[in-house]
């Protein structure tokens, strides 16, 4: 399906055991864009998520379910989604959460900002942007997280890790091979490699809810990973500024 524009927008919801959480989010999905067409990636949950996704499609063409073997992160089911939706040929592809802290209904915020750029991603920490109901330590990790991101590669973003983003077609397509993140880390890989290419992104304020039901996935693992890889990413960033400084010298 297409919106007014004519474009085929894919929304790419990953889950992991959100039984309580699948059908009011496609539901609020379908609703807020009834255009877009919305991808499940499941990767088979235990508590049953992706046959109450399977259920969904079966009433509703445009709703589709990816089944995967196993839990093996939020950047893995999100690059198969990528990969699937840009064989498809939708124009416009989305990250989106199943626990209801992204909100559908600014969807069409962030796919009116994309006309302008490459990619959009929401945001917390502009004006505009809020986090609700985070505890504390899980917001200073976020910004933490940005904070350190922006001192290591200068990403001038206040919201890197954020989920919630929306891109072109083809800014995936020539991203995508560079991409190797498999867990969260996935958002400030894409982010950076965007950027990397010359792309334009835009950030757009978004409200971000914390979820009533169910269980985050992050983890120390995961944390580990980001901190690991954008400080590798960074060392490696200033010592070309540097060694292009000595060259034009
Ligand atoms: N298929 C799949 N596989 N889905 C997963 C996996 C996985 O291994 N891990 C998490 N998910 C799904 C969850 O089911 C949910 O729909 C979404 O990914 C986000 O997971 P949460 O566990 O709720 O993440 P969060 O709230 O801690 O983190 C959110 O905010 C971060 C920024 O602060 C996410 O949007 C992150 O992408 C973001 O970096
Ligand atoms: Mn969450």
């Amino acid at each position: 399906m297409t919106d007014q524009g004519g474009e085929r927008i894919l929304v790419i919801i990953p889950t992991y055991n959100e039984s309580d959480n699948i059908e009011p989010i496609v539901t609020r999905l379908r609703r807020a864009v009834p255009g877009a067409d919305v991808l499940v990636v499941d990767d088979n949950s235990p508590d049953g998520t992706g046959e109450l996704a399977d259920r969904l499609a079966d009433a509703d063409r445009q709703v589709k379910v990816m089944h995967r073997q196993g839990k093996e992160g939020l950047g893995a089911a999100y690059l198969a989604g990528f990969r699937w939706g840009l064989d498809q040929g939708y124009d416009v592809l989305v990250e989106h959460d199943a626990d209801g802290s992204h909100q559908p209904e600014q969807l069409p915020r962030l796919l009116e900002a994309l006309e302008r750029a490459d990619m959009v991603k929401g945001s917390r920490y502009v004006a505009g942007g809020s986090v609700v109901n985070w505890p504390k330590s899980r917001e200073l990790l976020s910004r933490g997280g940005s904070w350190w991101t922006r001192l290591m590669i200068g990403l001038p973003l206040r919201d890197i890790t954020g989920g919630f983003n929306a891109f072109k077609a083809d800014t995936l397509r020539a991203v995508l091979d560079d991409i190797s993140s498999v867990g969260y880390n996935l958002q400030v890989d894409l982010t950076w490699q965007v950027v990397q290419h010359g792309f334009k992104v835009v950030e757009v304020p978004i409200d971000f809810i914390e979820r009533e039901r169910g269980q985050s996935k992050m983890s120390g693992r995961i944390v580990l990973e980001a901190l690991l890889r954008t400080t590798a990413w960074g060392v490696r960033h200033r010592l070309g500024q540097v060694a292009a400084l000595f060259k034009s010298a």
